[in-house]
């Protein structure tokens, strides 16, 4: 007894003795919340062949950055490309110094150099991370990614999903074809001919029977256009592009490139069953990839589909809102291949302009000057005849109305424009700095449909 005590005693005074050096090797904090790296990397997309994807740490899908509303996100970069890179964190609204967007907000990030993101997201939902140079053959060789922000209080789903689209444009023994052709580019883009999800093709994707399950959608291609259906399956949207929006019945949803659809649906109460996503193309369906039941999580019914609590986004005061008018048009100069072999083709304008590239920190002049703190309605009219997904970086924008369609008003970070379409957005200019505003269409914003605003 004695002897044990004295051992408990000695054993408390040596555990003492260490706290110093315990306690701060438990609090301290490490320097970041993830690291990725750029880096090329052969992997199988198609089986029994190897593709020179470029990555975001040697793997594809990417790693799935997860974080929580309002707090401060983390991540060390490093780039082992031999070519310049930033990362950009689409949708967020973030320190404008942490949006990744060489010249403008940052230096490229050099091959062999580094570089610390470090922002918090106020807003909660499914958002996506991607590099902001060369962007056909970056993203188009595989460095797109998930970044999902958990709301404070997480909604009660009893399964919470992704599935991220990205197609391949590859020969047979997957080598790359040429990423982009001058008269798709002119056009809707090109497109690749190797659908995957989540990296594989026609992927089934495991989700308990009779739950609530919570499905994040993601348009990560360079140019498709997704028409997002779930056939005869009920399921709700309740979030487009990472804001909440009241639930209602999906019927059919236009997923431009960029974009993202969070729905809620109950699955059916046996194993097995399969609950397939369509494309729709006109009258056909073209599955893309479906959910499949494993055992059911209960023999009740399963609870209601959680209604996400709204973003803090400010809302546009319209009384007094200054407009300004942007016009998306063809403008159809082609110019020859050059000697390095990159097409130095300006297709398309915003207001006469053309973006002629970020390759100095000799920028042209922001597309507007808007004052911090007020509101804005930005009047868009797609004066051509192919759809253009039209993406600002941080902020969020209220679409108010459409010569289209009917709109219930939704906020979002990009609106996808149908050809010819005029439509009214709106916005507090409440994020100072210089803000990339373009077609999210990666080869429409490499041949001219980009721009920036500045927020001071
Ligand atoms: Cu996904 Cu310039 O952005
Ligand atoms: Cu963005
Ligand atoms: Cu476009």
């Amino acid at each position: 007894m004695k002897r044990r005590r004295f051992l408990q005693r000695s054993l408390q005074a040596a555990a003492l003795a260490a706290s110093p050096q315990l306690s701060l090797s438990l609090s301290r904090q490490p320097e970041h919340d993830y690291i990725l790296t750029a880096e090329e990397q052969p992997l199988p997309v198609l089986p029994d062949t190897s593709s020179a994807l470029l990555t975001f740490n040697g793997q594809f899908p990417a790693p799935v950055i997860r974080t929580r509303q309002g707090e401060k996100l983390r991540i060390h970069f490093i780039n082992k490309l031999p070519q310049e890179t930033t990362i950009h964190w689409h949708g967020i609204r973030l320190d404008n110094a942490m949006d990744g967007v060489p010249y403008l907000t940052q230096p490229p990030v050099k091959p062999g150099a580094t570089f610390d993101y470090e922002f918090t997201c106020p807003d909660a939902g499914t958002f996506w991370y991607h590099p902001h140079m060369h962007s056909i053959e970056q993203l188009g060789r595989g460095m797109v990614g998930a970044l999902i922000v958990e709301e404070r209080n997480k909604p009660a789903f009893d399964a919470d999903v992704m599935a991220g689209f990205k197609d391949w444009r590859l020969n047979s023994d997957g080598s790359f074809m040429p990423l982009s052709e001058p008269r798709h580019a002119a056009r809707a883009g090109t497109l690749g001919n190797v659908a995957t999800v989540n990296g594989r093709q026609l992927p089934e994707i495991a989700v308990p029977a009779n739950a609530t399950v919570r499905l994040r959608l993601l348009n990560m291609d360079n140019s498709r256009q997704f028409a997002i259906s779930l056939g005869d399956t009920p399921a709700r949207v309740i979030a487009i592009d990472a804001m909440p929006v009241p639930p209602q019945a999906l019927e059919v949803h236009d997923l431009g490139v960029g974009m993202r659809l969070d729905l809620g649906l109950h699955t059916p109460a046996e194993a097995g069953v399969e609950i397939p996503i369509y494309d729709r193309k006109g009258r056909f369906l073209q599955k893309v990839c479906s959910l499949r039941t494993t055992a059911p999580l209960r023999s009740g019914s399963p609870p209601p589909i959680p209604v996400l609590p709204a973003n803090p986004v400010s809302e546009p005061d319209l009384s007094q809102a200054e407009t300004h008018r942007f016009v998306f048009e063809w403008a159809g100069a082609m110019t020859p291949v050059s000697k390095d072999g990159h097409a130095h083709h300006e297709f398309w304008t915003i207001n006469r302009r053309a973006w002629a590239g970020m390759h100095s920190a000799n920028l042209p002049e922001p597309l507007a000057e808007l004052s911090l703190g007020k509101s804005y309605i930005f009047e868009l009219h797609n004066a051509t005849p192919h759809g253009h997904p039209i993406h600002l970086h941080g902020l969020i924008f209220k679409v108010l109305s459409s010569d289209r369609k009917t709109i219930t008003p939704f906020f979002t970070d990009t609106i996808l424009l149908e050809k010819n379409e005029r439509a009214r957005i709106a916005f507090v200019a409440d994020n100072p700095g210089s803000w990339m505003y373009h077609c999210h269409v990666i080869e429409h914003m490499k041949t001219g449909l980009m721009g920036y605003i500045r927020i001071s």
